[in-house]
């Protein structure tokens, strides 16, 4: 089979693209792992309860937070109210080996299992607004409901001490198996019993932290009394339920019924401001708060195990300017929203300008190492182009030079032995050989090539020196060195001589 050799130029290039490639690859590997910005290593899991207005602001306030922290990601799910639900969520966050859970328990002993169970299974876990009952959990955060029920009773009793008829006052309650449903009663319930005096007389609904719960509780309420003086609502949304619940009933159509709420949250104040209900107490629901506390437990920092929120009660005089805060705040935090995506955005633009900066980076490098590569090869094909034609010129030229050296040696013999037997008539072209060590051919081509003539001619050209010397330097007549010289006769001699020198042989007088 026919083998195809590789030209080593191609191979040679070969290689070097190879490298190059190789190169280029590798930098772009780690240009663009460079370029991912602190990847997401925690995963969160968030249970909430439930998905109203109060929730809504707890989990912008999460998603803010979460801004600052990149290593974080949020998986949120909502019960919608059901205590089944949520331990399934929580659950699912268990199999799926969340790094770390937030729960905002629907009612504290139903959901505690589940709690619990995510906290044995080595989850931290971050207890927010609603408590669950026991001790199994890492964190808790949210806002004093005992106060707040204190608060209750405070307006309550100002609203006392302007009658002298104990007033009836209509509570309407949230979900009774959640932690601030209790604790709101518990205290405004104990509050008033220490104040003394008149004390109200106080009567309970289920609101269910629903508006619409709540709406239906009063209007059935109402319909069978029509002496409510007072209504509490243990929410903002209960509260303006129970607003409307009293607005549409007949027999309070001339009545005023101050009714609270709480949370503080906009459509709280924005109720207190159209005159839809009266005070409310503020309820921190501080998702910023929940989110860095994550942040400290994941990253092994100190933290606050119990925090309790501080709550105000809020009335008219204080609604208004509120709710204008609030909105400023909304809109700083939008433009602040704004400037996060723009930042992103500028953020990205800058990886892409770093993409195509290293990327400028890496080509110069690789045109760098292409016209290394060029030199490389052009000095390689110049090694090749000296070893193919320079060396055997040179090779030439010295071979020429030992040819030369040794025909001079030849030239040097072959005259010392011709004139040796310049005088031997038995000089003949073969007794030459004989002396020479050569074969005839060889004589005639190595005396033509040192002499330029035949071996004949040379001798005769010998002999005409050595004549012109004899006649120059002794007493011989021209017939005694023709005759000498082994010439036939001494007309021949005169003959060749004169072929020679241009001039007849003759004695030159010393
Ligand atoms: C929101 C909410 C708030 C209330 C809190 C109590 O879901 O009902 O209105 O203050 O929960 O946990």
């Amino acid at each position: 089979m026919k083998k195809f050799a590789v030209h080593p130029l191609f191979s040679f290039v070969h290689k070097s693209y190879i490298v190059l490639l190789s190169f280029v690859l590798l930098s772009f590997v780690l240009l663009f792992t460079a370029c991912t910005p602190n990847k997401p290593q925690y995963r969160i899991g968030v249970s909430q309860c439930l998905d109203d207005a109060w929730r809504e602001k707890m989990n912008y306030e999460m998603g803010r937070e979460l801004l600052l922290h990149p290593e974080m990601t949020l998986t949120r799910r909502i019960a919608y109210g059901s205590n089944e639900l949520q331990c399934a969520q929580i659950d699912s966050f268990i199999a799926e080996r969340v790094d770390l859970l937030i729960v905002s328990p629907n009612e504290a002993e139903e959901v505690k299992p589940a709690v619990t169970r995510a906290y044995r299974a080595g989850i931290p876990v971050i207890v927010a607004d609603r408590r669950v009952t026991g001790d199994e959990w890492t964190a808790f955060i949210g806002g004093d409901n005992y106060r707040v029920g204190a608060l209750m009773a405070q307006w309550i009793e100002s609203l006392q001490s302007q009658s002298s008829k104990p007033l009836h006052v209509l509570e309407v309650a949230g979900l009774p198996g959640s932690t601030p449903a209790t604790l709101r009663h518990k205290g405004m319930m104990e509050s008033m019993a220490e104040h003394g005096g008149v004390q109200p007389v106080v009567q309970s609904v289920q609101g269910a932290w629903y508006k619409e719960t709540a709406y239906k509780a009063v209007s059935e309420f109402l319909r069978t009394h029509e002496d409510v003086d007072v209504i509490v609502a243990q929410n903002d949304l209960m509260a303006i339920g129970a607003s409307e619940a009293v607005h549409a009933n007949k027999a309070y159509a001339s009545k005023h019924v101050p009714i609270m709420g709480v949370d503080g949250i906009q459509l709280g104040l924005q109720a207190i401001v159209d005159g839809t209900i009266t005070c409310t107490a503020t309820y921190a629901s501080r998702g910023d708060m929940v989110i860095a506390t994550a942040a400290d437990i994941l990253h092994n920092e100190p933290f606050v195990r119990d925090t309790v929120l501080e709550t105000t009660l809020i009335d008219a005089s204080l609604a208004y300017p509120m709710l204008r805060q609030d909105e400023a705040i909304t809109r700083d935090l939008e433009t602040l929203h704004i400037i996060q995506v723009q930042t992103a955005r500028q953020w990205r633009q800058v990886q892409i300008d770093r993409i195509f900066l290293i990327s400028g980076i890496v080509l110069l490098f690789l045109l760098f190492l292409l016209a290394i590569s060029y030199i490389i090869f052009a000095q390689r094909r110049m090694q090749n182009e000296i070893s193919k034609e320079i060396i055997p010129q040179l090779e030439d030229v010295q071979s020429a030079i030992q040819l030369s050296q040794r025909d001079m040696l030849f030239a040097e013999r072959l005259k010392q032995v011709v004139d040796e037997h310049l005088s031997d008539p038995e000089l003949t072209v073969e007794s030459l050989a004989n002396m020479l060590l050569l074969s005839r051919t060889q004589v005639f081509r190595r005396v033509k090539s040192v002499t330029g003539k035949g071996p004949l001619d040379y001798i005769r050209e010998q002999r005409l020196i050595r004549a012109e010397q004899l006649l120059r330097t002794t007493d011989m007549t021209v017939q005694q060195v023709a005759l000498e010289l082994c010439f036939s006769s001494p007309g021949y001699f005169s003959k060749c001589y004169k072929e020679y020198f241009g001039h007849l042989p003759s004695k030159v007088s010393r």
